[in-house]
């Protein structure tokens, strides 16, 4: 059966393509789900994409793919940094959870260093612009290859 894996992208990258493309590069959110959802099918998997400005609209949305999927991989944008709320969703819906930047968040100002949700992550991908979600989707469907 194919694996299940759901795409959460946070706030702003709604805006993606013209919001600081020297940051974020040209993509449209649009066109890089597009490019996740073909390496997703070559991959087996069965990938749904989901995006919000709202932080509470996120955690219903991880407690939903706790009901279908295998499988997270999450760019929480901002809430990275500043959301328990996003946090404790991760862990009480216990399923392997990839954690995605476009940045390097290390690289940047001091405040985006911390990541509230990495501790409850499988892995953290950063810093390979869209090719961030790619890696990330690999290296979950290794993992839960491996486990299921
Ligand atoms: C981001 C990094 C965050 O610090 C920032 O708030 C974002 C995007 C990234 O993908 O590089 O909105 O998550």
């Amino acid at each position: 059966m194919a694996l299940r894996m759901v795409v959460i992208h946070g706030p702003n990258l709604n805006l993606l393509g013209q919001r600081e493309p020297e940051v974020y590069g040209n993509l449209t959110l649009e066109q890089i789900n597009e490019r996740l959802l073909a390496h997703a099918a070559k991959a087996g998997v069965d990938l749904r994409t989901f995006q919000s400005n709202g932080e509470g609209e996120i955690v219903d949305a991880i407690q939903e793919s706790g009901r279908w999927s295998d499988g997270i991989l999450i760019n929480a944008a901002a809430y990275t940094h500043t959301s328990v709320a996003i946090r404790d969703a991760i862990s009480a819906v216990n399923l392997p959870t990839v954690e995605v930047h476009l940045s390097n968040i290390h690289a940047r100002e001091a405040f985006r260093h911390k990541s509230l949700i990495a501790p409850v992550c499988l892995g953290v991908i950063a810093g390979f612009g869209w090719r961030s979600y790619l890696l990330g989707l690999d290296g979950l469907a290794a993992h839960l290859k491996d486990t299921k």
